[in-house]
């Protein structure tokens, strides 16, 4: 089925191809790719050459439904005009501004913008160019504190299982994907340890919205605390809704638990928001969807549409005074930071982001206009399309798990994800999961498209 492109959108995308042909060799040798399986891209190579609104457009000139707001982070829609603008002033103004021992005005506009959105206290923020370096800067932050207050010796950390927290060495130990962490196992941050993940077919199965079923995983950290002694643990970091592994929606209360154990045993709870941050679950964050309130939180991608490169650490107002406070004076208070923290190309395309936000309403919409529930009705009702052992969703995410064929576990949902993609629609997949996770200004006219074409593609999987 062919899907209409709007007139706004096909106009602009026209005019980009003419400018963008794919190059001749499209796969030839020179990149190498991230989390890609190289040789069967080189042997079947896609490509995406222009963007608008809702709408990829591939290098072969068919438009492309997004149903992954690219990879988690186009949560306004492509190529927005405000943002695109504040990009090109930009780069014609100040191009770049050394980070250390000096600052910019944009810096400090897009921070002051983006605590204007944080929750709680969680008022002082720390720019990354990733989320990966994101996690590296929370995990060091929690370290710092705890070392100016006088606990030192409080270095392990609590990650969980299936957890993703980017690919730095801190990020890969404290997550708990297996198969990111095989390859480089040697060189793992000695002191973590890992709670159980969240997730149970049989109690759990085609939930809609938080699972009632599996609060209690929550009290295994006081396993982990009598093991270790609260006194030697940092913090605990877990992704509110875990994304990257399949969308993995938290119990009902887990968080809540989770919070309670960690103020028990003066731990610091890190969320790291790197999907879940700008909307995705129609309030800024997890943390104000759910209702529970971190020390520390992640962001990046969606922060700035995704536009340019950066990440944005929310830590609370006193871990930062206390850090600072323990300095002599004229210190760097803190050893750590970026060539390119607050980058001003970055900085003001999170300043014009956080803007269109907040005027188109984005952050909430998912919530306001009954989007969730909705987008809740279309994805279960997939259930009986073949091969779905499993459906979950939150917010604007969701998951449609499949059965893996034994013979070749990951064979399903790969044929999935290349089949809508030739029917024209993005999706994700990782194991035998598909994840689906649209920009925030979906109609839900598009919410039928992409689980139409979705259907099609499962019904054509052997
Ligand atoms: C929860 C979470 N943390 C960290 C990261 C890493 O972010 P980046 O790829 O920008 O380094 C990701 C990326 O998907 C993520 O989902």
């Amino acid at each position: 089925m062919a899907y209409i492109v709007p007139h706004s959108e096909e106009a602009t995308m026209t005019d980009d191809r003419t400018r963008e042909q794919p190059p001749a060799e499209p796969h030839a040798q020179a990149l190498w790719m991230p989390f890609t399986a190289q040789r069967s891209f080189q042997s079947e190579p896609r490509l995406l050459s222009a963007a608008q609104g809702m709408h990829y457009r591939s290098s072969d000139g068919r438009s492309i439904l997004d149903g992954a707001a690219g990879l988690w982070c186009v949560n306004a829609g492509h190529c927005r005009e405000p943002i695109v603008r504040a990009i090109q002033q930009q780069a014609a103004q100040l191009d770049y501004a050394p980070s250390f021992q000096l600052g910019h005005p944009v810096e400090f506009e897009a921070a002051e913008a983006l605590a204007r959105v944080a929750p709680g206290r969680l008022k002082r923020v720390f720019f990354t160019n990733s989320g990966s370096e994101g996690v590296e800067t929370a995990l060091k932050i929690a370290l710092a504190y705890h070392r100016a207050r006088g606990q030192g010796q409080r270095l392990v950390f609590i990650g969980r299982q299936r957890g993703y927290h980017g690919v730095g060495f801190g990020g890969i130990s404290v997550g708990g994907i297996a198969g990111n962490r095989k390859m480089f196992h040697g060189a793992l941050l000695p002191q973590v340890d890992h709670l159980p993940h969240t997730y149970d077919l049989e109690h759990q199965g085609f939930s809609r919205g938080q699972p009632e079923w599996g609060a209690h995983l929550a009290d295994e950290l006081e396993g982990l605390v009598q093991l270790h002694d609260a006194s030697n643990i940092a913090a605990v970091i877990v992704e509110p809704v875990a994304g990257s592994t399949g969308v993995l929606v938290p119990p009902r209360g887990y968080l809540q638990r989770l919070r309670a154990l960690c103020d028990k045993h003066q731990l610091l709870l890190v969320f790291d928001e790197v999907i879940t941050g700008y909307g995705r679950l129609g309030a800024p964050f997890a943390a104000q969807a759910l209702g529970v309130m971190p020390d520390i939180l992640i962001s990046a991608k969606a922060v700035n549409n995704g536009s340019v490169p950066l990440g944005a650490v929310f830590v609370r107002d006193d871990l930062m005074q206390t850090v600072l406070d323990a300095a002599a004076d004229g210190a760097i208070e803190l050893p750590h930071g970026y060539t390119s923290s607050g980058h001003p190309l970055a900085a003001a395309a999170t300043l014009a982001t956080q803007k269109l936000y907040a005027d188109e309403g984005l952050l909430e919409r998912v919530r306001r206009d009954g989007l969730d529930s909705h987008w809740e009705q279309a994805l279960h009702a997939l259930r009986d399309a073949p091969h779905v052992r499993d459906i979950r969703n939150i917010g604007l995410m969701g998951a449609v798990e499949l059965h893996p064929d034994p013979q070749a576990p990951g064979r399903r949902a790969r044929e999935v994800f290349h089949r809508c993609f030739d029917h024209g629609a993005l999706v994700r997949f990782t194991a035998d999961i598909i994840a689906l996770s649209p920009p925030l200004i979906i109609e839900s006219g598009q919410i039928e498209q992409l689980t139409h074409i979705l259907r099609q593609a499962l019904e054509q999987t052997r």
